[in-house]
């Protein structure tokens, strides 16, 4: 039996080194997610260590290299000088651990459930290394219960107890990949522990770098919250795809509609339709939430209706292609289409789950000549083609039947391609200044 003062020197020793930046922090996931944790926290003086399993990313951090739009490769470079950034895909180092942080990604199978590999994964090697005194925090999305239900018991057959002998949290990150107003630091960090001590020590830790950290009540909470973010975005912009149908029929602009509709004060909220939605998290994360619901009797309604909306707009795009080249008298095939973007969201690189490579799949199937720009995507695999990007440029552009625009990078000339592409279709409305110029089919 441990005695209360041990069990209380235990938090209260780590409490200690988390406000003396002296414990020693290992993040499991070098993404999007966790690389910038792990950064900022050895900005701050901690001793990190950067467990990536996959070798080239591993070597890019030793070589002090990102692959991430948001952090340039002289941030890497200065917390390893520092010495105070370890990039490693050694798993056995988690036993020098002080704190763990679990930002490994959490998929879905093609049935749309929950692919929790990743977390069991670090969960097993974490459970391996495991010793009193280590806070553990799983960052990674996922359904309500994932951090009592999976982690926990993983933990505890090892013969220790949470609150006691160790520490266990949820903590969901919020980042925003390419947003320049907002990044980790001040981005209000919510957090929930299994116990209030958890939950204490969590909060602590994050204080250091964070500007704003709110305590929850639970773990559950905290997983929860997350989902319903997301949801949230993912409903919200189902029915503004819906609305611009809606609007296409009624023969009303809908982005006038939203934008009058932006100027009332209270009570409304701006979402904007586009092609479809895309990224690691809105198209995956609310199936997290239906899968757990449905464990437990009950089938939600509107996840399911937004993902059916939100998956059929790469077809309505093709259609408007389809439209707009009717009207000059061309087919899609035959046609020289370029798509503008492949990423999923403007002004950054990631192209999992975008909208785009389904809109370039249809086409080439219907038999366009295809072709695509993008500053930040060099090469994409398109079916079985790969696709190796092309310069938006005058040439390009004036060469085309129609030039689609799937996605608003900030780098792309749009008087220029509304005065030199016959036709242009946009499903963001980043050439409506320049509309006149030209011959342009908005979403
Ligand atoms: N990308 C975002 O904008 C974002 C925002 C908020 C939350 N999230 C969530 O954060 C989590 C991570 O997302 P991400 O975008 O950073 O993913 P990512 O794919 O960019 O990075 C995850 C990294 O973890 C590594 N990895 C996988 N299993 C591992 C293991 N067992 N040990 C060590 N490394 C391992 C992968 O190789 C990969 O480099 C997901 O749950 C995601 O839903 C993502």
């Amino acid at each position: 039996m441990k005695s209360v003062d041990e069990k209380a020197s235990l938090s209260e020793e780590l409490m200690e080194s988390l406000k003396a930046h002296t414990a020693k922090i290992a993040v499991v996931g070098m993404g999007y997610v966790g690389l910038p944790m792990a950064v900022e926290f050895a900005r701050v003086g901690f001793d990190v260590t950067g467990l990536e399993v996959d070798q080239r990313r591993c070597k890019s951090l030793c070589k002090g290299e990102s692959y991430i739009a948001d952090l340039q490769n002289s941030d890497i470079l200065e917390v390893i000088h520092q010495g105070s950034f370890h990039p490693t895909s050694d798993l056995n180092t988690l036993r020098d651990a002080d704190v763990i942080l679990i930002c490994v990604p959490t998929p879905l199978r093609k049935s749309k459930d929950p692919d929790l590999t990743a977390i069991l994964s670090a969960g097993e090697a974490i459970a391996e290394n495991l010793h009193r005194g280590q806070l553990i925090i799983l960052e990674s999305t996922t359904y309500p219960g994932t951090t009592e239900e999976i982690l926990l018991p993983m933990f505890e057959e090892k013969g220790v107890r949470v609150g006691e002998d160790f520490f266990l949290a949820f903590s969901p990150e919020r980042i925003d990949p390419g947003n320049p107003q907002f990044s980790v630091k001040n981005i209000t960090k919510l957090v929930g522990g299994v116990t209030r001590m958890c939950t204490e020590l969590s909060a602590t830790l994050y204080e250091q770098i964070v500007s704003k950290v709110v305590r929850v009540s639970s773990a559950r909470v905290a997983e929860a919250s997350k989902l319903l973010e997301n949801t949230f975005r993912s409903v919200n912009i189902a029915l503004m795809n819906e609305m611009s149908i809606i609007c296409k029929h009624l023969d009303v602009d809908v982005w006038d509609v939203i934008d009058a509709a932006a100027t009332k004060p209270f009570g409304f909220l701006p979402h904007y339709p586009g092609p479809g939605i895309g990224g690691h998290c809105i198209p995956l994360d609310p199936h997290y939430l239906s899968w757990k619901a449905r464990l437990s009797g009950y089938e939600p309604r509107f996840i399911a209706l937004a993902s059916e909306i939100n998956g059929a707009m790469p077809h309505h795009v093709v259609d408007l292609v389809s439209e707009a080249l009717n009207d000059s008298g061309k087919a899609i095939r035959g046609s020289k289409v370029v798509i503008l973007g492949a990423a999923y969201k403007p002004n950054v690189s990631d192209f999992r789950e975008s909208p785009s490579m389904e809109i370039m799949e249809i086409l080439i199937h219907k038999g366009a000549k295809l072709s695509y720009c993008d500053p930040y995507v060099p090469e994409v695999k398109v079916g079985n083609d790969i696709l190796t990007a092309v310069v938006a440029n005058e040439c390009t552009i004036s060469e085309a039947d129609c030039v689609v625009v799937i996605t608003n990078h900030r780098d792309f000339d749009y008087e220029m391609i509304v005065r030199k592409s016959p036709i242009v279709v946009d499903t963001r409305n980043a050439t409506r200044k320049f509309a006149d110029l030209g011959k342009v089919y908005f979403l």
